[in-house]
């Protein structure tokens, strides 16, 4: 192997990478705090494999979709199997709800999930091709405040983690409407061909409301004078859109109406959302989105499901509170109060035991074992900005004592271990 080779073989592959303890930190607390909201609210956690089989994807997410089409990781296993590895959440839920006969349970039903998601994407600052999703579904329940509620837990998660996103809406109509609509657009751009990017031109054909959501600067310029779709909804959309504005309105949370919002995937009708923040220069960043997919299950499981849903993307909120320093602030949080202090031999041998008496009082407490000097020992305790040392050496571990040392103060005590355990588990209440 040339070390060439073998230097490439010592990094991540493109589009993924490593978590650490600091950016780990701050995984877990988005995960938590949407957790905590999402259980709150009624939902239940569920796990779906990594993969699925490929046809899963292909029909549902629309075979013309970008995804579908450029970013699925598909791959034929030794047993002959066409298997893809999960580029979103929602098709693997409908898939659950009817193999596990949720249908036949108090409907609707409420579900949450997070977990990485694959997709063959150009990897940059924001995109990956391994990424982290925690997501929420409704299944079975068609009225507008199934639609409010996911956008509301959602918001919520992201006010609870200090993210300011902003919240865009717009309805895409459904079978009724959306035809007649699709026609005056294609009219529209077949008149406008010429002007379109590379990219649209193909679209266009495909998937024409996907011309809308185009960030090249003549597309935009061309969807100025497109119809909107909000002219065509047909009365049941146009009510259904109005409950869930009303709701909005009602609980006072503040929303931008985008017509031309239609999102990357086939299988939204009716209501679509996204929460955005502002990146560098002006940049929009995506955070989440979702809406309401009532034909989905037609197209899975030849069964009707009316079905609503949202996803936050981890990574990128992980990002944003990192650039806050929210790692460094989670991590002093973490950190022992107690910082253990071994001087010579017979004090190391005795800290290993020590230690775990700490663990069974559940004092969490920290050490640098492998360190001999009092003040080397000592400089990393008021780096990591404990409050207590505790101090044994030759004497204290000849007589079974250890001192503890206020770290603040400077004051020092000797006191037998199972007293200084005593003592210690007072005073790290109270502080
Ligand atoms: P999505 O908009 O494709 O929707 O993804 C949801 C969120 O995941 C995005 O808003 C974004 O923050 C994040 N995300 C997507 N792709 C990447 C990537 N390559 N790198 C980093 N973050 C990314 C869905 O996946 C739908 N299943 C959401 C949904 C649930 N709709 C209904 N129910």
């Amino acid at each position: 192997m040339s070390s060439k080779v073998k230097k490439e073989l010592l990094k991540t592959a493109r589009g993924t990478r490593d978590l650490l303890e600091e950016e780990l930190l701050i995984w877990d607390e988005i995960k938590k705090v949407a957790e905590d909201i999402s259980r709150y609210y009624g939902f239940k956690k569920i796990v779906t494999p990594h993969f699925e089989h490929a046809e899963l994807f292909g029909a549902s997410l629309g075979e013309a979709s970008d995804i579908v089409e450029k970013q699925m990781y598909t791959f034929r296993t030794r047993g002959g199997d066409q298997l893809t590895l999960r580029p979103e959440g929602t098709v693997p839920l409908v898939r659950a709800y009817f193999e596990h006969g949720m249908a036949s349970l108090p409907q609707p039903v409420m579900l949450y999930y997070a977990g990485s998601f694959f997709r063959h994407e150009a990897p940059q600052k924001w995109r990956y091709r391994e990424f982290g999703q925690f997501g929420l579904e409704i299944l079975g329940e068609d009225l507008g405040i199934a639609d409010s509620t996911i956008i509301r837990v959602l918001s919520l998660a992201l006010k609870d983690l200090g993210i300011e996103a902003e919240l865009e809406l717009n309805t895409i109509g459904d079978k009724e409407c959306r035809p007649a609509y699709r026609k005056d657009l294609i009219a529209y751009y077949k008149k406008n061909f010429n002007f379109l990017c590379k990219d649209c031109k193909r679209r266009f054909k495909e998937n024409p409301l996907r011309l809308l959501d185009c960030k090249e600067p003549s597309c935009v310029e061309l969807r100025a004078k497109a119809p909107q779709m909000i002219e065509y909804v047909c009365e049941d959309c146009k009510n259904h859109f109005k409950s869930v504005l009303d709701f909005m309105d009602a609980l006072e949370m503040p929303y931008r109406l985008n017509p031309y919002l239609v999102r990357g995937l086939d299988y939204y009708t009716r209501t679509v959302f996204e929460f955005a923040i502002q990146g560098e220069e002006g940049r929009r960043i995506e955070v989440g989105g979702g809406g309401r997919y009532d034909y989905l299950a037609d197209v899975l499981a030849f069964k009707h499901l009316p079905a609503v849903g949202g996803a936050l993307g981890i990574d990128r909120l992980a990002e944003i509170l990192k650039e806050k320093n929210k790692g460094e602030e989670l991590q002093k949080l973490k950190n022992p109060k107690v910082f253990l202090i071994q001087i010579g031999e017979a004090a190391k041998k005795k800290s290993l035991f020590l230690m775990e008496e700490f663990r069974k009082a559940k004092i969490p407490m920290s050490q640098s074992l492998s360190k001999d000097s009092i003040r080397g020992q000592l400089r990393i305790a008021a780096k990591l900005g404990v409050d207590f040392g505790l101090i044994i050496g030759q004497k204290e571990a000849m007589e079974g004592t250890v001192i503890v040392r206020d770290m603040d103060s400077g004051i020092q005590e000797s006191l037998p271990m199972d007293r200084a355990i005593e003592r210690l588990k007072l005073k790290v209440k109270f502080r």
